[in-house]
Formats: C-alpha cells, sequence, structure tokens
C-alpha cells in the first residue's frame, strides 16, 4: 500500500488462466483502468497462457466484453482498448509441459528487448487451486522464478488451501520454488478502498483511538451479507462453504484490522505483524458456538449434492484475549441468499452510566458503523434533543458517504490496488505465510459436518443467529444499514 500512487514499474505481467473467468471480470478490467487512470506505462505487457485453443481474435473479444461488462471506467468513459490490447500476448499450452515455460521464457526475453519490461516479471495464478503446485514447480525447473536482471513475483488467488495441512503444503511447495517475499497471496477485500480507510480511520484521527477498546466498546459485529446464491459455482462452493470461502480469510482479514494495534510504520512487516498478534490472541472458537445455516433450495443448486450439509450461513461469536479487547464479543456472520448485500463492521460503544434524562428510558448508546460495501460509507449514531421545550431525546446518524463527497467511479476496484501494489513491491496488503496458517488454525475445529438450520431465501438467516444473539441481551443490526431499519 504505497503512500502516494506511482506509476507500475515495467514489466510483463504473465496471467496464467487467460481464458478464465477471473482475468474476464476482474484481471484484464482492473488494468485497463490502471491504463486509463496513467498507472501503466508503455512498458508494461500482459502475456496471457491458457490452455484453451482460441484465436488470439477471440481471446481479445472475451477480454474486451469483460472490459465493458466490468471496468470501473469502461470503455465509454475512457476509450483506450486498442492501445491495450496491443500489449496482450496470448501463450496456449498446457500448464504441466515444460514447452509451455520455455515459450514463456522466450516470449519474456523478446518483451524485454522489444517492449522494455527490464526482465521484471509478475505471475498471477488465476486458475483452479489445484493447479497451483503444477504451475510453481514448472516456473522453478524453467528458471523463471528467480530474481535474474529483474525482479520476480507471484500472485497467488485464494483459496490459499482447503485447511491448515493443505495451507501448510502449500506454503511449503510455493517456498520450494519463490522466497516469502516474490509471494502475493491476494484476499480482494484488503483492496477495497474502505478496507484500507480502517486505517486511516483509525490512526489518522485521534478521537476514535482513546474509545476503541474494552473500555468503551461493548461488542463488535461484522456482517458480509451477500444477497446471491451460489450461482455457477456450486461444484467449488459445495466443497468450500462460508467457513472456507468467506471466514477464513475476508473475515478474519476485518477482524485483524478492526482489532489490532496501531503499527508503527505503514509497511507490509509492521502490518501484518500485527495483524498476525490478533490472529494468535483469538480464544479458539468451538463449533457449538457458531449457527449454521443453509439457504432453502441450495441443494438443487447446479452441481451441488443433494443431501449436502454444506452451510452457507455462519454467526460466530469470539474473543480476542489481549489487554485492549478482553471481554468484548466480536460477532461476525456471512452467508448467501440474505436480503441485501452488505458489508458492515459496526462498533457498538456502552451506554451512558449514569441517566440524566428519566423521561428517555431508552436511550441508545452510541454506534460506529463502516459500511465497506455498497454505499461506501461511514456513520456516527449520536443521541440529540429533540427540539422543543421538554427534554426528548433521540437517536441521528452523523453520516459520510463517499459517492456524495468525492463522486462517482472514484473508488478504484480491489484488483486495481492490488496489482498496482504487486507491480511495485508492496505486500502489505497481501497475507503472509503465517497469518493464512493461523486463521486456517482457528478455523479447522469448526469444519466438522454439522446438519445446518434451514433459511429462507430473501430472510436475515436462521433464527437461530438472533438467539445467540438475545441470549446474550443484544441484536443484530439490520443488514441493509443504509436504509434507516435498524434491526433485522
Ligand atoms: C469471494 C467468494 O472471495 O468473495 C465469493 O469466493 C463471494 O463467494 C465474494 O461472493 C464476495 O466478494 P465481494 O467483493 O463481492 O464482496
Amino acid at each position: 500500500m504505497s503512500a502516494s500512487a506511482t506509476d507500475a514499474e515495467p514489466a510483463s505481467i504473465v496471467i496464467f488462466g487467460a481464458s478464465g473467468d477471473l482475468t474476464r471480470r476482474k484481471l484484464v478490467p482492473a488494468l485497463h483502468s490502471l491504463m486509463c487512470d496513467g498507472y501503466l506505462p508503455e512498458e508494461v505487457q500482459v502475456v496471457g497462457v491458457a490452455r484453451t485453443d482460441m484465436a488470439d481474435a477471440a481471446l481479445l473479444d472475451r477480454l474486451y466484453e469483460g472490459v465493458m461488462d466490468y471496468a470501473r471506467l469502461e470503455p465509454s468513459i475512457c476509450e483506450r482498448w486498442p492501445e491495450f490490447a496491443q500489449r496482450i500476448t496470448y501463450l496456449r499450452g498446457d500448464y504441466g509441459d515444460p514447452e509451455t515455460y520455455r515459450r514463456l521464457g522466450a516470449t519474456l526475453r523478446e518483451l524485454d528487448a522489444t517492449r522494455g519490461t527490464r526482465g521484471n516479471r509478475l505471475y498471477y495464478l488465476a486458475l483452479p487451486p489445484a493447479v497451483f503446485p503444477t504451475v510453481i514447480e514448472q516456473l522453478g525447473r524453467a528458471g523463471l522464478a528467480k530474481d535474474g536482471d529483474g525482479w520476480a513475483r507471484i500472485v497467488i488467488e485464494k483459496p490459499f488451501g482447503h485447511d491448515l495441512a493443505s495451507a501448510r503444503a502449500l506454503n511449503e511447495r510455493v517456498h520450494a520454488v519463490f522466497d516469502e517475499d516474490q509471494i502475493y497471496r491476494i484476499d480482494h477485500y484488503l483492496g477495497k478502498e474502505t478496507v484500507q480507510n480502517l486505517l486511516v480511520l483509525r490512526f489518522a484521527n485521534s478521537i476514535f483511538e482513546p474509545v476503541w477498546n474494552r473500555n468503551y466498546v461493548d461488542h463488535v459485529q461484522i456482517t458480509m451479507a451477500e444477497s446471491e446464491g451460489v450461482g455457477h459455482r456450486g461444484g467449488y462452493y459445495d466443497r468450500a462453504g462460508v467457513l472456507r470461502d468467506i471466514v477464513q480469510n475476508h473475515l478474519m482479514q476485518l477482524i485483524t484490522l478492526t482489532a489490532m494495534e496501531p503499527p508503527s510504520a505503514l509497511n507490509a512487516k509492521m502490518l501484518r505483524d500485527e495483524k498476525v498478534q490478533v490472529l494468535q490472541a483469538i480464544r479458539p472458537i468451538r463449533q457449538d458456538d457458531g449457527v449454521w445455516g443453509q439457504y432453502r433450495g441450495y441443494r438443487e443448486e447446479p452441481k451441488v449434492d443433494a443431501a449436502s450439509n454444506t452451510p452457507t450461513y455462519v454467526a460466530l461469536k469470539l474473543y480476542i484475549d489481549n489487554w485492549r479487547w478482553q471481554g468484548v464479543p466480536f460477532y461476525a456472520r456471512s452467508g448467501k441468499q440474505l436480503s441485501a448485500k452488505t458489508t458492515e463492521i459496526a462498533l457498538q460503544f456502552k451506554a451512558v452510566p449514569h441517566l440524566l434524562f428519566p423521561e428517555n428510558v431508552d436511550l441508545h448508546a452510541n454506534r460506529l458503523s463502516i459500511i465497506i460495501q455498497p454505499n461506501e460509507s461511514l456513520h456516527l449514531c449520536i443521541e440529540i434533543k429533540v427540539p422543543g421545550l421538554g427534554m426528548r431525546v433521540k437517536t441521528v446518524d452523523m453520516e459520510f458517504h463517499y459517492e456524495e463527497h468525492f463522486g462517482e467511479d472514484v473508488l478504484p476496484e480491489a484488483y486495481e490496488r492490488l496489482l498496482l501494489d504487486a507491480l511495485q513491491g508492496d505486500a502489505s496488503l497481501f497475507a503472509r505465510s503465517d497469518e493464512i496458517e493461523m486463521a486456517w488454525a482457528l478455523i479447522d475445529p469448526l469444519t466438522a459436518e454439522v446438519t445446518p438450520e434451514l433459511y429462507e431465501p430473501g430472510s436475515a438467516g436462521p433464527p437461530a443467529a438472533d438467539a445467540l444473539m438475545s441470549h446474550d441481551g443484544r441484536r443484530w443490526l439490520s443488514i441493509v444499514p443504509q436504509n434507516g431499519d435498524d434491526e433485522a
């Protein structure tokens, strides 16, 4: 996360999986927007590697459609596709065949000579995880993994492993070929503007940090709700479930950024050291502490086992055993097919210690809500006096909305930020090996088969999730906080 955004260094970006969905929907649209914003000098070239035997023009058409459909700066705003397309080289080949890597090496050397890419290579594994080890080993064997005249880096998509053992095994295999500082394990949540703003909110303001602890915070709620179902990803999802798909990575990242101590400097080591400290302090979570749900109709989704018990919803209560957070519950929930798509971090503060206004028996405690998406915003709920001669008190929401303040289309897509950081050699917003393994160590005990409670699509999740809260005398916030409702 560079302090100031500068141009990417010259490099060849090698995308393995060039004909796949991620490349079309995320990577190429992000690169195109980066070019439009002036961050990609001409010496940044793209080599797309794919098994699919399609004509160059057909691949380019497919990628262009992706830019049209998904880029932040779509071509009606910035039309530089022809220029971008010229930077793309398509290399067809089998991922297990050494010949693919021999040809890749020759292509990269040619780009160094003719396009000024200076021996720098950013490899991007936009592939199913089963293929990761093959590509990594082949890159090693072909001598493409070591820093030579320039640098070599590798970006690895999630899921990074399926459990602790497989994550460790994958780390070992990657480390056999790449050094840790060459490895960029992506979690696109870290690339979201509003997630990075958590650091600014906490550490560039003096008024929040003094109350960001057990003395003032009653509890923390983190919600990652999705309105869509599993769609065409049923095959993958049925093996992963919400724990592996969301909790081990995205939710854990949100928890660590919310809970961590201030790093003494904004660099990859310090930032990740602090996040690891939080993971180490999370009290082991028991499966019984969670509420597990599955949306009605999930078993009928394509490629999902008709008797599947895979949870599509989970609500967890966890504790962070350190000085700052002792005794403060963190409630985290995530699910598919809920009533809205929203990601929110809310700090619920404690009630005032003494009630001065007897006619207002139900004063609300303050709350700070950070809406990560959509409608990216901050909300500070405070009590004010209702105008008039009596002494009535009402909760009002002091709101800040990114779009109102900064305008439309200003929030870069997560992949823009992350690709630029990887090109600049800044790993702050990528997960380190110990971080990944610690997150898995917390998740592993929760992965035994459960019988999830059914919930209705479009609802707020299974009723037992409400009981988890009401048992503690608390309530979930609405999963549509921006519409003014308070409770789900
Ligand atoms: C992905 C998960 O990592 O994140 C998906 O695999 C999920 O299941 C997606 O839908 C959510 O990302 P976002 O950015 O849309 O909140």
